[in-house]
C-alpha cells in the first residue's frame, strides 16, 4: 500500500488534545446546578464510557481518563438501577496509568440476569457521562433484540448509523463485527467529495503502539460513537483493519517489511484493542468466545483473521487453493464444532468477519470462498449432527446480503431455492456504518446478482446502515436499515428489507414488514 509520506500536522498531537471545545459541548458533558448555564468542558473523561461482554451476572465497564501530568489516576466506579445513580448495587475503585494508556476496565460481577443498569466513573474531581447497560438473561427467554454492525471508516463520513442505533432503546446488545477503526493515513482511504474532510489522528498510517492508541482516542472523541457506547453494551470482534488490510496471523496485504516486524505490529494492534475496547481480558488475547442469552440464543463469536487463518491466495492463483486451507485454525475449529454440538439453545448465532456464502461470478479469496474445505467441514458438522437453527452474522464487505447457506447453490439437484431444500443455515451480512461498498453506478447490479445466485434473497451493494435482529423461539428476523446520507450529520434512515429464518427450516423467507420494537423499555442514559 502506498504510503502517505507527508506530515501535515504535528505528530505530537495526542488524541485527547484533538477534542475541540465545540465537540466537547456536543457531548452534553459536565453538570451544572444552574439551569441555563453552560456546563464546564470535560477535561478528564474525554473519550466517553462503554460497556460490553455481558453475562447473566456480569458486565465489563470501560472508560479512559486524561491525566494532566501523565501520572497514575485512581478511579471510582458506581453501578445503579436508576439513571440518577441513587439505587447503587455495586461500586469500587481502580487505578490506571500510562502503561495501559490510562484506560480503565472493570468486570462488575454479582449482577442480575436480564437487568438494565446505569453506571459512571469519578476521577480527578470529575464525573464521567452516565452509561446504560444490560446483562444477558438466563433461563426461559421469549424475545431478544440485537443490532449487527461493522466497518466505520472515519474518513468516509459521519457516523449517523451509530446515532440511530443509540436511539433504539429496546436493544439487548450491539454486535460489532470489526473494522471498528481503520489503519490508513489521510488521503489513503477517504471520500474526496466530503465538504469537510474528516481527517485522522495520527494523520499517517498507524503502525506503532502509540499510533494505534492515538487512533482509538481519535475515534472515541466522535460524539456519535460515544452516544452508542453510552446507551448499549457491545460484543466486539476485530476484522482486518484493527491491525492492517487483509491481515492473517503472519502478515497483511497492507504491511511492508520497511514498517518493521509484522509480529510487533500485530502485538501492538492487539494490545491497543484490549486496552480500548470493552472486551473481557484473557491471557491469550482471544476474541473467539461464547455468550449465552438464556435458553434462546448461544452467540458464538469467531476470529477468522488473526488466529488460525492461512494466507489468502491471490485471485486466479495457480496452482489452485490448497484444499486443506484453514480459516479458523485447528483449535478454534474444534472448539466451534464442540460449541455447536453441545449447544442446547433454540438458536446458534455465529458472529464472524467474512462472507460465508458463495458469491457466484467471482471468487474473493479473502472470504470463505477462498477456504472451501473449511466451509465444507462446518456444513458437514451441521448436517452430520442434525444441528438446526444456525444463523451466521457477517461484516467486512460493506454491503447488505441475506442468503441461504448450502453446499452448492448452483446445483439444482442439491438445493431448491424455492423451498430451501438443501440449505443448512442462513447468513445475514450487515452494511457498513460508513465504509464504501460498491460504486453507486453498480447499484442496479444487485438484481442481476440475485438472479445469478439463487441462494441470495436480499442484496444491496451501495447503502450504509445496520441490521436489527428480532429473535423469538419461532424465528430470527433480520431487518436492514439504511441511513439517508453520511456526507453530513443526518437523522434519516429507511427500512430496506426484512427476511426471516423460521425455526427448523434453515432457510430464508422474505417478510413484508419488520416486527414492532417493544415500547416497554428502560429510559436512556441522560445526556
Ligand atoms: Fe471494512
Amino acid at each position: 500500500m502506498k504510503r502517505d509520506g507527508s506530515v501535515r500536522r504535528r505528530d505530537v498531537l495526542r488524541g485527547a488534545s484533538l477534542v475541540t471545545a465545540a465537540s466537547v459541548t456536543q457531548l452534553g458533558c459536565g453538570s451544572s446546578d444552574e439551569p441555563g448555564t453552560t456546563p464546564p468542558p470535560r477535561e478528564v473523561f474525554l473519550h466517553g464510557i462503554a460497556s460490553g461482554d455481558p453475562l447473566a451476572d456480569a458486565v465489563i465497564l470501560w472508560t479512559r481518563v486524561t491525566s494532566p501530568d501523565g501520572a497514575p489516576v485512581d478511579v471510582v466506579w458506581t453501578v445503579a438501577r436508576d439513571r440518577e445513580l441513587a439505587d447503587v448495587v455495586a461500586s469500587g475503585s481502580s487505578s490506571t496509568d500510562a502503561d495501559r494508556d490510562h484506560t480503565v476496565k472493570v468486570d462488575v460481577t454479582g449482577l442480575e440476569a436480564g437487568a438494565t443498569y446505569y453506571y459512571a466513573f469519578d476521577a480527578l474531581e470529575e464525573r464521567s457521562p452516565i452509561g446504560r447497560t444490560r446483562c444477558a438473561p438466563s433461563g426461559a427467554t421469549s424475545r431478544l433484540r440485537f443490532v449487527v454492525c461493522s466497518c466505520s471508516s472515519y474518513a468516509h463520513g459521519h457516523f449517523n448509523a451509530y446515532q440511530r442505533i443509540a436511539e433504539r432503546l429496546d436493544l439487548d446488545v450491539v454486535l460489532h463485527l470489526g473494522d471498528y477503526i481503520y489503519e490508513y493515513g489521510d488521503d489513503e482511504y477517504s471520500d474526496p467529495e466530503l465538504e469537510e474532510p474528516r481527517l485522522y489522528d495520527p494523520p499517517h498510517e498507524i503502525i506503532t503502539l502509540e499510533d494505534y492508541r492515538r487512533r482509538y482516542a481519535h475515534y472515541r472523541a466522535d460524539s456519535d460513537l460515544q452516544a452508542v457506547h453510552q446507551q448499549h453494551p457491545f460484543i466486539c470482534i476485530w476484522d482486518d483493519h484493527e491491525s492492517a488490510n487483509d491481515s492473517f496471523p503472519d502478515g497483511a496485504e497492507n504491511h511492508a517489511s520497511s514498517e518493521g516486524a509484522w509480529a510487533d505490529r500485530k502485538a501492538d494492534a492487539i494490545r491497543a484493542y484490549f486496552e480500548w475496547m470493552p472486551i473481557r481480558d484473557n491471557d491469550d488475547k482471544k476474541v473467539w468466545r461464547t455468550f449465552r442469552y438464556g435458553d434462546l440464543v448461544d452467540l458464538i463469536m469467531l476470529d477468522t483473521r488473526l488466529w488460525g487463518r492461512q494466507q489468502q491466495s491471490e485471485l486466479g492463483e495457480d496452482p489452485p487453493l490448497d484444499p486443506e486451507r484453514q480459516i479458523l485454525g485447528d483449535d478454534q475449529e474444534a472448539w466451534l464444532f464442540d460449541q455447536l454440538e453441545t449447544s442446547s439453545a433454540t438458536w446458534r448465532l455465529l458472529g464472524q468477519q467474512v462472507m460465508m456464502g458463495q458469491l457466484g461470478l467471482v471468487t474473493n479469496p479473502d472470504q470463505w470462498d477462498g477456504y472451501p474445505a473449511a466451509r465444507e467441514r462446518l456444513f458437514d458438522v451441521l448436517t452430520g449432527s442434525s444441528i438446526d437453527n444456525v444463523v451466521v452474522l457477517t461484516g467486512d464487505i460493506h454491503s447488505s446480503w441475506g442468503m441461504d447457506l448450502t453446499y452448492d447453490p448452483f446445483d439444482a439437484t442439491a438445493y431448491d431455492p424455492n423451498d430451501g431444500t438443501g440449505s443448512v443455515a442462513v447468513e445475514f451480512v450487515t452494511p457498513a456504518i460508513t465504509s464504501p461498498g460498491f460504486p453507486e453506478a453498480l447499484g442496479p447490479v444487485a438484481e442481476g446478482l440475485k438472479a445469478d445466485n439463487p441462494h441470495m434473497k436480499l442484496v444491496d451493494l451501495v447503502q450504509r446502515g445496520y441490521v436489527v435482529l428480532d429473535i423469538t423461539a419461532e424465528r430470527v428476523e433480520a431487518a436492514w436499515y439504511h441511513v439517508d446520507t453520511i456526507k453530513t450529520p443526518s437523522g434519516g434512515e429507511s427500512l430496506f428489507g426484512v427476511v426471516a429464518s423460521l425455526a427448523g427450516s434453515n432457510h430464508l423467507v422474505e417478510q413484508s414488514e419488520a416486527s414492532a420494537a417493544p415500547t416497554d423499555v428502560p429510559p436512556p442514559a441522560p445526556g
